[in-house]
């Protein structure tokens, strides 16, 4: 980790996982064998890292599917699946009634100097050359530009440009103002006319990757995106991991200063690649679950994992983003979305924001899948929430060749329904590395309208094929032999794989049953999805649904949007109004706590098959199984004859 290396910890150095295999190659370790290390790997010299104490200098060597690769982190989405994906342009237009007004404006100014006659102070002089040439008036000040106003002044021969924003008073109590009463500060003053160049820039911090657009305050352009994995995956792959390091001692300060580390390489690589000068950079804008704006903010999570799981706070005003270690210029405040609960958070607001659900009458159902899968359901009149913990299969967590999506990832799978081999494509066309969660449904829902799982995810081990054998760890399918491997080993998933599986996408599933019948709907009442997050984008959606992931609706319901945090956050830095819709959208929502409901228990156990127990829900999924069976029984028997 010191040495900036990244390898795989998906239980954050728990030493369950069995992800952080490195080779020692030359010098001396503890000799302990870690549990996920058999007999055979520790001859070879492998150990789990976390487990291992080092006792000399080292050479090691870190095994492929060991290895975290961000090369593929911020690929996008060319294939075209059911339901459609719309444009950049498309996507703003999803919020209705918005307008290019963002809170921070430049004005260029010229004064006349001071004389014996006008000796007014230099400020004074300042606002009202604002009055005068923009009829602007009640302007406050941030008062660390007095310091060096004078100076600025004199030396640009009082020819500056002056940055406001439009910010919301503080109460007397200190307090930050939610709704109305705004007012201009100047915050920032630059020597002759900076004002065609003015930017502001947005973040989207996941729990797995960081996101970040630059956009042109003038233009309403996104000049540059650049991501990168969020590093504290190094300390767990979840938030409840995070939380539990952030307890340890010095934790929340390493947690906090990774993660603005990264927003810093993120910040520069977006000033790169645009070539703009970061001082011209007015503001930050975030979006992240309500566990990462803690941590990015260097708030202790503590309390949000007990119960009654509370946050420090939802809304959170502005602040100094040099205060929490973010190399911008001083005068530059960075906005956190406010979140709902304390899992229901600001990435959420913001993709309710960004995709305009809260202002339309259909019924929708948004959804973030990921090991903390959020929902919302609602439209313009109300709005339910929730976030159900469906476990990290999904990002390949808990999956015995389970893997991020990059790299190597088999993400796609067809199967000959009568040979029973596979087809496997990989994420950049490489060697199988392992598979990824979008690779992992695809291959459930073939295995099983191929009928070589049952409904209970059980092998079929009368089927004619090889690739069905018993593992270490039960009956497993053989995806790739070692001989085709980057990993050199066989590459299998297994029972214990789908099941893992079909525990995620049973909480998922039974998370939208919960909350619509929590307010008396069904399934059969929603008339559009809206699928978010980066995950979301690489589902297949008939193939989720075949598996009972997704709700079995016609497919045209389906929308896909992509990244939703800095949809919002990118539409929030071009419209202030935007601004006070966020905060509306989080006193709409009202947050379920899935955990305390009786009947989620009950969705969940029906949900625990494929599609599900209930196949009047899934008609098409039904129909087509009931048709392939028969194909298949038949051309099986042609081909055994
Ligand atoms: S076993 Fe080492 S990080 Fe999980």
């Amino acid at each position: 980790m010191e040495a900036g290396v990244y390898i795989q910890a998906s239980c954050g150095g728990e030493g369950v996982c069995g992800k952080c295999k490195v080779l020692i190659e030359k010098g001396e370790v503890e000799s302990f064998r870690g549990p996920k290390i058999s007999a055979e790997e520790f001859g070879q010299g492998l150990r789990q890292a976390c487990q291992t104490r080092i006792l000399s200098d080292l050479e090691v060597r870190i095994p492929v599917e060991s290895e975290l690769d961000k090369r593929f982190i911020a690929r996008t989405r060319e294939r075209v699946v059911a339901g459609r994906k719309v444009s950049h342009q498309e996507l703003e237009s999803l919020v209705l009634g918005w307008c290019f007004s963002p809170a921070l404006r430049k004005q260029y100014v010229e004064m006349e100097p001071p004389t014996l006659k006008d000796n007014r102070s230099d400020l004074s002089r300042l606002l009202l050359a604002l009055k005068k040439l923009y009829g602007l008036e009640g302007i406050s000040v941030d008062s660390r530009l007095l310091k060096n106003l004078p100076f600025i002044l004199r030396e640009a021969e009082w020819r500056v440009t002056a940055t406001m924003v439009q910010t919301r008073m503080e109460s007397q109590l200190g307090e930050y103002q939610l709704r109305g009463s705004r007012r201009t500060k100047l915050i920032q003053l630059e020597a002759g006319d900076t004002t065609k160049e003015h930017y502001s820039i947005v973040l989207d911090i996941g729990t797995t990757s960081v996101w970040g657009q630059l956009l042109d305050l003038n233009s309403r352009q996104t000049l540059a995106e650049a991501s990168d994995y969020n590093p504290q995956i190094r300390y767990g792959d979840d938030v409840i991991s995070r939380i539990v390091y952030s307890q340890k001692p010095g934790g929340l300060k390493k947690l906090q200063e990774s993660v603005v580390g990264t927003i810093n390489g993120i910040v520069r690589e977006l000033a790169a690649k645009s070539k703009i000068d970061l001082a011209r950079v007015s503001h930050m804008t975030a979006a992240g679950n309500t566990i990462m704006t803690h941590l990015l903010l260097g708030l202790d999570p503590k309390y949000i994992r007990e119960s009654p799981y509370t946050p420090v706070a939802n809304f959170i005003p502005p602040v100094r983003a040099e205060e929490v270690g973010l190399e911008v210029g001083e005068h530059v405040h960075l906005y956190t979305f406010p979140s709902v609960a304390s899992y229901v958070g600001g990435d959420i607001v913001s993709g309710i924001l960004g995709s305009g659900i809260y202002q339309r009458k259909p019924l929708t159902l948004y959804i973030d899948i990921g090991t903390n899968g959020e929902i919302v359901i609602g439209n313009s009149e109300w709005m339910v929430t929730a976030a159900c913990s469906a476990g990290p299969a999904f990002e390949g967590g808990g999956i015995k060749h389970g893997m991020r999506a990059t790299l190597g990832a088999v993400e796609d799978f067809r199967l000959n329904p009568v040979t029973f081999e596979p087809m496997l494509l990989t994420i950049g066309m490489v060697k199988p590395k392992g598979i990824c969660g979008s690779g992992l449904i695809n291959m459930v829902a073939e295995f099983l309208e191929a009928g070589v799982i049952s409904p209970k995810g059980k092998f079929n081990v009368d089927l004619p094929t090889p690739r069905i054998r018993q593992g270490s760890d039960g009956m497993e399918y053989v995806l790739a032999y070692g001989e085709d491997a980057a990993i050199g080993a066989d590459i299998v998933v297994t029972e214990v794989d789908i099941e893992n599986l079909i525990r995620a996408k049973a909480a998922m599933y039974a998370g939208y049953v919960t909350l619509l019948q929590s307010v008396g709907l069904a399934i059969g009442n929603l008339e559009q999805v809206v699928i978010a997050g980066a995950f979301g984008s690489f589902i297949d959606v008939e193939r989720a649904i075949a598996i009972g992931l997704l709700p079995e609706l016609p497919l045209d319901r389906f929308l896909f949007i992509g990244n939703g945090s800095l949809l919002g956050a990118r539409l929030i830095s071009f419209c202030n109004e935007m601004l006070d819709d966020g905060e509306r959208i989080c006193r709409m929502m009202t947050n379920v706590e899935l955990s305390e409901s009786p009947s989620f228990m009950d969705n969940y156990v029906a949900a625990m098959f494929l599609p599900h127990t209930n196949l009047e829900e899934f008609p098409g999924v039904r129909a087509r199984l009931a048709e392939r069976k028969e194909i298949f029984t038949t051309e099986t028997q042609r081909a055994q004859r």
